[in-house]
């Protein structure tokens, strides 16, 4: 099984790993049910963490049950495809209702099943991080093509050249379907920040509720310091000719501003200057922007 570094490969101008691009076609025949909730976010936003949180939602915080199987199996990966891994549409036919979905796909991409009646759960990430967390993923994941530089990875992240396109476009389009789609549109940095207040939201918006005891269960179970040593929630499941541990682990530092220790003055400079252009004329705020 030969997975080594395949360049990135275009669908509809998105770009995207080899193999997700093959499931892409199938996946829009995909028959989405009204009680799936949809986990979306750009690459490196915080999906592994939002899916563990509602695992244990839906689990009724039993740790047990949490620990029945990895993240990508408990939630399945809606354009994964792998050799030697089972697809995300292959784990979705096993997955009893209501079911947990995963995508980072843009809104062009996705099945019209799934825009038509399911809930859309969406974490945003500050860029830089997600930039530096991204770059650190592709090393470490030989679905994708080498990073190079990481000078050179910031100007194709920055223009929207690495797999699933643009981050700017990413937060700004799911953002606005936010206004006409039932949603809920939360931060990495606010979970970062109160892990309480925004598991409240959670709760609410998937209309349950929990014990006092449960959530704080949850909070601590879902900590970076937890899941990093899950093996049912920190990929190492994955085998190592896909994912390599040791160059970077996929639970690397789970913070906030690590950009700071990466970034260059001039880059930040570059970064901030092109980041105001892209993000004019819309709507969303991200009040913790650094
Ligand atoms: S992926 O591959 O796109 O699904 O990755 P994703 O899960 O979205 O993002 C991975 C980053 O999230 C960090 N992470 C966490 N941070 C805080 N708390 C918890 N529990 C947590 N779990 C995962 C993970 O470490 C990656 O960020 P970096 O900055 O690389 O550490």
């Amino acid at each position: 099984k030969d997975t080594s570094r395949p360049p990135l490969a275009y669908v509809k101008g998105v770009p995207l790993i080899k193999y997700f691009e093959e499931a892409i076609e199938p996946l829009q025949s995909f028959q989405a049910r009204p009680d799936d909730l949809l986990i979306s976010t750009y690459p490196k936003s915080g999906t592994t963490w939002m899916s563990e949180i509602l695992d244990m939602i839906y689990q009724g915080g039993d740790l047990e049950k949490c620990r029945r199987a990895p993240t990508n199996i408990r939630v399945p990966f809606l354009e994964f495809k792998c050799p030697g891994v089972p697809s995300g549409l292959e784990t979705v036919r096993d997955t009893p209702a209501p079911r947990l979905l995963k995508t980072h796909l843009p809104v062009a991409l996705l099945p019209q099943s799934l825009l038509d009646q399911v809930k859309v759960l969406y974490v945003a990430r500050n860029a830089k991080d997600v930039a530096v967390s991204y770059y650190n993923f592709y090393k470490m994941c030989k679905l994708y093509p080498e990073p190079g530089s990481w000078d050179s990875f910031l100007q194709k992240f920055m223009g929207g050249e690495v797999s699933y396109g643009s981050w700017y476009q990413h937060v700004q389009e799911w953002w606005e379907l936010s206004h006409t789609h039932p949603f809920l549109y939360l931060f990495y940095e606010d979970i970062k920040e109160n892990p309480k207040r925004e598991l409240q939201k959670i709760l609410e918006f998937v209309g349950r509720s929990l014990p006092e005891e449960t959530m704080d269960l949850i909070i601590q179970h879902t900590s970076f310091k937890e899941m990093k040593k899950n093996p049912m929630a920190n990929y190492t499941s994955i085998p190592t000719e896909v994912m390599d541990h040791t160059v970077s682990p996929f639970m690397r530092k789970g913070t906030v501003g690590d950009w700071k220790s990466t970034f260059t003055v001039a880059q930040n400079e570059r970064f901030d200057a092109h980041y105001a252009e892209r993000m004019a004329g819309c709507s969303l705020r991200f009040h913790w922007q650094l």
